[in-house]
């Protein structure tokens, strides 16, 4: 239970607000921004008493709660992922209300953004003539952008080398992927510590940098980017620094990023000694996720 210090550091209505929210499954979309107000000004000794009066919902039954339990032991697992992607929202009344809510944020859109992109992306090295194209892609997870694009394209020429050190994570992407088994291979190791055996057409890596410090990112540019065959990109996705849905992800789920601005990354790819006309940054339509690319040099 909360201390008595800190019944105090929420306004009784606000009290009663999130008691309704926790015994309705949730908000629901007129009390959104209600909602959000409230998380998004919340202090950081806050916190506790916030979750715990939110405590209910913050199980595995929503994907909040699945985020603040870390069930793999790390924030952003194979199963969330997977979930945003498939827009999952649980049946149940008592905890729906918080699946939409959460897969209504802009961060969630943000990372189904991010797989059509790069959807498109492999679409680009299919359409380029040639033997077999090969992507590598670090801290594969679910690989459920894998598995939409072989089931759209089920005569791609593309061989998919897909490295992670979570071994459920694999187990995951292997069982969802088994039609596509020739198409595929598995690393369950760091990234930190793999050593890529052959040249690549893409290097992509989403939803791993931005939990890397600056330091390591460098280190990971620098590692993989010579690896790219001629003409190949190494892509890395990065939540930007003006993403509206941090604060609710910091305290509805206790997930932290490293935010970084375009500058940022452009800084970081030419300290890991990539040249400044190879190096440009796009982002999804929403401008919440940023993706860092790096042409081959020739
Ligand atoms: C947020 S998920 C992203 C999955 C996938 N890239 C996507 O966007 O759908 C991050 C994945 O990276 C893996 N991961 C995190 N750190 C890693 C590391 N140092 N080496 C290998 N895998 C790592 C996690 O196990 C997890 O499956």
């Amino acid at each position: 239970m909360p201390s008595s210090s800190s019944l105090n550091q929420l306004s009784e209505e606000d009290q009663n607000f999130l008691n309704t929210l926790v015994e309705k499954g949730g908000p629901e979309p007129h009390e959104y921004s209600e909602f959000a107000a409230i998380v998004n000004n919340l202090e950081d000794q806050e916190l506790e008493y916030f979750r715990n009066v939110i405590r209910e919902s913050l199980d595995e039954n929503t994907l909040i709660g699945h985020g603040f339990v870390k069930p793999f032991g790390y924030p952003g697992d194979f199963t969330i992922i997977h979930n945003i992607y498939k827009v999952h929202v649980n049946p149940d009344n008592k905890y729906g209300n918080w699946d939409r809510f959460f897969q209504n944020q802009a961060g969630a859109q943000a990372v189904r953004n991010r797989k059509d992109y790069f959807l498109k992306r492999c679409a680009e090295i299919d359409n380029v003539s040639g033997e077999a194209k090969h992507v590598l892609i670090l801290g594969s997870g679910p690989a459920t952008d894998v598995n939409e694009y072989l089931q759209n394209n089920p005569h791609s020429k593309i061989k998919f080398d897909l490295v992670d050190f979570d071994q459920n994570a694999i187990d995951f992407a292997k069982k969802q992927n088994e039609p596509f088994k020739d198409s595929i291979k598995y690393f369950k190791i760091n990234v930190l510590r793999y050593k890529p055996y052959q040249w690549y057409d893409l290097i992509w890596s989403a939803g791993l940098f931005d939990y890397f410090k600056d330091k390591h990112f460098v280190y990971m540019v620098n590692k993989y980017y010579k690896y790219l065959s001629d003409g190949g990109e190494f892509i890395i996705g990065n939540f930007s620094n003006s993403n509206p849905t941090r604060r609710l992800m910091e305290v509805l789920s206790d997930w932290y990023l490293v935010h970084r601005s375009k500058n940022d990354l452009v800084r970081m790819a030419l300290e890991a000694e990539a040249a400044e006309e190879l190096v440009e940054v796009e982002m999804e339509e929403l401008g919440v996720n940023l993706f860092l690319r790096i042409k081959a040099a020739s």
